[in-house]
């Protein structure tokens, strides 16, 4: 496999040792957000993800805030098509990537969640979003880019209309910063297909992730488009197996039924496909997790969205992500708990397998690395 792309995830909605407890629980704040982005930074991460929703931290703010802690991080920050006008959206994304000299990514987030979508104030059902999204897009694409030139870019969509839209502020990018989407149903792959350039699945068995993966193939094609490819997934690396196995467990091990039910009945309710086929792989069951070789749903069980992670030592953690960038996954997005910790021990562990250096460290540092002994004895070079 080519050298894939990893990103890190910031931790907005929080951070712990153990899914459902505050036992083992840290405080997530300014200081702490800093800490996980120049961690991702200073290792070699590519880019980091920042979710958006009620239960997080507003990524936008947080993302702004970390552009000077770091230097060549990149930020996948959600439009919510429906939240905002397009024009701010424009002007919100150009100056972003302005400020942080090109590192700004988009994550075309329409919404799953209609009650939550509601209590923001954004009435429409799971086709009338996608409608808009399609829209939305349009929009946004064309006033990035610059259409209209000096008189503006006009439209007249079903649900959204701009006038004379222009962009004073360009993108350092061009035409725009490039559009991550994740999406399951069959307006979303249509929309992949039409207007994305990256599309995501969140951490499916790869059967499944290549089904979907010939589906926006075929319906790219009929644009005459193609996409790239990325997956969500958490992972659980340690230097065995049986270590690995056993942290799975002990993330959950403070879980009690009464929240993983909660949990799996509020996301019931939502209406977002890909949300029902994470809840699908395990079912709300504690006792079948290992959904696929080495892929475990417990996070699933109650965290909504991302619900699988890739368990094992760092060699079977590296051929299980070798079989996803087989099918055509060049962007793996990853996270574990707690999200500093886990961040430094997939780089340590997994980076070399995966030809990833820690290229920042490696001209900062003439070396060796690791601690020296007695008064000039070099650690020895590990095989
Ligand atoms: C990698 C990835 C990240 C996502 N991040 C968010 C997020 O931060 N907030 C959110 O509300 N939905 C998020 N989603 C959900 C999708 O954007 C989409 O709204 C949802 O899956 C509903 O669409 P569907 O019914 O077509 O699956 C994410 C999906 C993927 C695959």
């Amino acid at each position: 496999m080519s050298t894939p792309n990893i990103f890190w995830f910031i931790p907005t909605h929080g951070d712990s040792r153990y899914l459902g407890t505050t036992k083992g629980a840290r405080p997530v704040n300014a200081d702490y957000l800093k800490q996980v982005a120049v961690a991702a930074d200073t290792l070699g991460y590519d880019g980091v993800l920042l979710p958006t929703g009620r239960s997080c931290e507003d990524a936008w703010i947080v993302a702004s805030s970390l552009i000077n802690a770091t230097t060549r991080l990149k930020f996948l920050v959600a439009i919510r098509p429906g939240l905002s006008t397009p024009g701010l959206a424009v002007r919100m994304a150009s100056t972003f990537d302005r400020l942080s000299n090109g590192r700004l990514l988009i994550n075309v987030v329409t919404g799953g969640d209609q009650g939550e979508l509601e209590a923001d104030g954004l009435y429409a059902d799971h086709t009338k979003r996608y409608e808009i999204s399609r829209e939305f897009f349009k929009v946004w694409r064309a006033s990035m880019a610059g259409e209209g030139g000096a008189a503006g870019y006009d439209f007249e969509g079903k649900h959204i209309q701009v006038k004379g839209a222009k962009t004073l502020y360009p993108a350092v990018q061009k035409p725009y910063p490039p559009l991550y989407f994740g999406g399951s149903s069959e307006p979303a792959h249509e929309l992949a297909a039409e207007q994305m350039d990256v599309y995501l699945t969140w951490g499916e068995p790869p059967a499944a992730v290549a089904e979907k993966l010939a589906d926006i193939r075929a319906r790219a094609a009929k644009h005459g488009r193609t996409l790239k490819f990325g997956i969500r997934l958490h992972v659980i690396v340690r230097e065995t197996n049986e270590e690995a196995w056993r942290a799975a467990d002990e993330l959950i091990s403070h879980l009690d039924d009464d929240t993983i039910a909660k949990a799996q009945a509020a996301f019931a309710k939502m209406d977002s496909v890909g949300q029902r086929r994470m809840a699908a792989l395990h079912g709300g069951r504690r006792d079948q997790l290992e959904v696929s070789p080495n892929l475990w749903a417990g996070v699933g069980l109650v965290r909504g969205g991302a619900g699988t992670a890739l368990v094992g030592d760092p060699e079977t953690v590296a051929a299980r992500m070798r079989e996803y960038a087989d099918l055509g996954i060049e962007t793996f997005i990853l996270s574990g708990y707690p999200h500093l910790e886990e961040s430094y021990r997939f780089a340590e562990l997994v980076f070399p397998l995966l030809g990833k250096g820690t290229e920042q460290g490696e001209q900062s540092i003439t070396g060796p690395f690791g601690e020296m002994m007695a008064s000039d004895i070099l650690p020895r070079k590990a095989a």
